[in-house]
């Protein structure tokens, strides 16, 4: 199958829209109740992606009537002196939400951080304890922003997951593995036989070509060719990459995991870099925060 036109191309920002507009009438019926969805970002240091990330979550937050409040601390923060503040934060109860910004900086342990968010606050779902549920197949839990919006994404995009192979590049704790464990669930929109391909694979080429569905979450720019994908497959581009460009201001540009110009005539669906995957992940961050609300209330 040869598509040359871009009918193929997964509108991640169409579909985030309308996820925010289903939101709306949920925030308007907890209005209704006198209560507003509150949510605080963390942000430890001045990782320039990390700026820009939080920003755009602000201002997604902003304009569903999530209120937020952004907390700045400098790059030599304590790790005791960021979960005092975690501290403070789960103990506030309008901020239904807490969202720690990754990376931080090294004397600072993410797994310790993590961990201290309130699991019910949890609206990135990397408490262990929301770790665990999505293992299980416990609905309960808030799942990862990332890998919720790429299963969001394929749903409302008609991509039949039940019994296709799939492809995972990448096996870190943000997208790489609750994405597998999402897609390997067994129930509506999941039922996918999955495979995790990392560093240490060993023909990952290989693996990509017998794929109906790739997931690019590797980290490096333009990774997936179109000699490694197969006729007709669906490829989610979650890759970020900053990479030289002469013709921009800045002498870099952002691209993703997927060599899209020479991938995009042979895929059945595949998503652009940005315009992806990028505006799920906030629709998916606003609709945990939504959801936290809605229980902390009930
Ligand atoms: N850094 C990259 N992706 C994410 C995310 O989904 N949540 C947080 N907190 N940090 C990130």
């Amino acid at each position: 199958m040869q598509a040359n036109n871009n009918t193929n191309v997964v509108d991640g920002r169409a579909i985030a829209a309308q996820i925010q507009q289903e939101l709306a009438a949920r925030v308007a019926a907890l209005k209704q109740r006198g209560v507003i969805p509150g949510l605080a970002f963390v942000r430890v240091g001045e990782d320039p992606a990390s700026k820009v990330y939080v920003g755009r979550k602000e201002k997604a937050c902003a304009e569903l009537g999530i209120v937020s409040e952004t907390h700045i601390l400098p790059e030599k923060t304590s790790e005791a002196e960021l979960l005092a503040l975690i501290g403070k934060l789960n103990s506030t109860s309008h901020l239904h939400g807490i969202l720690v910004q990754a990376p931080l900086p090294k004397q600072i342990r993410e797994s310790v951080v993590f961990s201290t968010v309130l699991p019910t606050k949890d609206v990135d779902g990397f408490h262990p304890v929301n770790v665990g549920k999505l293992m299980l197949g416990d609905g309960s839990g808030f799942k990862p922003c990332t890998p919720a919006g790429v299963m969001e994404l394929l749903a409302r995009s008609g991509v039949k997951t039940d019994g296709a192979e799939v492809v995972v590049l990448g096996r870190g704790n943000i997208v790489g593995k609750p994405m597998a464990a999402m897609l390997c669930q067994k129930g509506k929109n999941a039922n996918a036989t999955v495979t995790i391909c990392h560093s240490a694979t060993r023909d990952i080429k290989e693996h990509c070509r017998r794929a109906d569905i790739i997931i690019a979450a590797i980290g490096v720019a333009h990774f997936v060719k179109a000699d490694m994908v197969k006729p007709g497959a669906i490829i989610m581009d979650v890759g970020v990459n900053r990479i030289p460009d002469a013709s921009s201001k800045t002498g870099t540009k952002l691209v993703g995991d997927v060599d899209f110009a020479n991938v995009q005539p042979i895929a059945g669906k595949i998503t652009p870099n940005p315009g992806g995957v990028g505006p799920m992940t906030i629709a998916m961050l606003l609709q945990n925060t939504v959801r936290a609300a809605e229980i902390a209330v009930s």
